[in-house]
């Protein structure tokens, strides 16, 4: 495997195959297996979640990881294109992303983006302009448009539910949040929902509907796998049957880059806080997803996500067993 960029990229029965390898490893590890393999990684945005499961899921299978982010650095790291270079950062992108990548054997890169243009960050505009640096293997830590390695962690959660592709209903609902986010996530569960042959609806207020590229990647997708998917701005239509709600924020893609405008339309919307009335007329036993970091009493209830339906912990977990299969097809003796 020379990226993993995006689940696109993957058959369905290549992504079943790395699910089965991420059960397998967790349940036969095999701490030899990257014995001297090292992995660079690239955080130009902050993180939890991903950098410790990439740095435990290097140790788990007996190779080593450094982390580098532009607080970090000492010269500090500029990355803006054709800047003249008298401030603060010593330091271009251009390169430090060659030299950090010749220290290892992959490299994983994380660059959200950066809210101006809709049309660039859809594109990943930024993100790969860093890996057109490189010619090691890499993987896509989360980019403006896309975040595999949460995909591939929550198809293998909801596998483990028994949650069911054909037939299976997931909710990706926008959430208030008091700030506007990326796109990443919200783009990244859609497609990965439709390729597994969900039905998918989008839950959102008006105004916050999610671009037209995104719909129609995802509607191809599904058409592909035998799902569906719709929006909607009504919660008990959404709702009913639901085997999940995965609750996200998002920008408003009507007011993208502006932030005062956003602001004003998502403060009319403080009570899409996702609490026990929201399940009303979904399956019984619907659960909530989330990436994390969540906002607890803002995006959802304390009582849902303490409570039975709130599998979040079970989806971080699986971050670091997932990326153990990425790794492992990426540096192992069989890639
Ligand atoms: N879900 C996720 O990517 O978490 P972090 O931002 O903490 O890495």
């Amino acid at each position: 495997m020379k990226a993993f960029n995006d689940l696109a990229d993957f058959s369905n029965e290549e992504i079943l195959a790395l699910i089965d390898l991420a059960a397998r490893l967790d349940t036969a590890p095999e701490p030899e297996a990257l014995k001297g393999k090292v992995l660079s990684l690239l955080f130009l945005s902050p993180s939890l979640r991903t950098l410790a499961s990439f740095q435990a899921a290097m140790t788990r299978l007996g190779g080593g990881s450094f982390v580098i982010s532009p607080e970090m650095s000492i010269h500090g790291i500029e990355s803006r294109p054709g800047i003249v270079m008298d401030g603060a950062a010593a330091e271009h992108i251009r390169e430090a992303i060659p030299v950090i990548a010749s220290y290892g054997d992959a490299i994983g890169i994380r660059a959200f983006a950066q809210r101006k243009d809709l049309d660039a960050d859809l594109g990943d505009q930024e993100y790969t302009a860093l890996t057109d640096l490189i010619e090691k293997p890499y993987i896509n830590m989360e980019s403006a448009a896309n975040h595999p390695c949460q995909s591939l962690a929550d198809w293998k959660t909801m596998n483990e539910l028994d949650i069911p592709a054909d037939g299976g209903k997931l909710v990706l609902s926008w959430a208030y949040h008091p700030r506007a986010l990326p796109l990443a996530v919200p783009a990244a569960t859609l497609h990965m929902a439709a390729k597994r042959g969900m039905d998918v609806t989008v839950l959102r207020p008006e105004g916050f509907e999610l671009p037209q590229r995104m719909m129609q990647n995802a509607s191809a997708a599904a058409e592909a796998s035998g799902g569906s998917v719709s929006e909607s701005e009504d919660r008990k239509e959404a709702m009913e049957g639901a085997h999940v709600i995965y609750a996200k924020s998002w920008s408003s893609t009507r007011h993208y880059g502006d932030k005062l405008a956003d602001q004003k339309l998502r403060e009319q919307h403080l009570d899409w806080c996702v609490d026990e009335t929201w399940f009303g007329n979904a399956q019984d036993d619907c659960r909530f997803m989330h990436c994390l970091p969540v906002r607890r009493g803002v995006v959802v209830t304390d009582d849902i996500l303490d409570g039975p339906r709130s599998v979040v912990i079970q989806e971080a977990r699986n971050r670091m067993l997932a990326q153990m299969a990425v790794l492992h097809q990426m540096l192992g003796n069989s890639s």
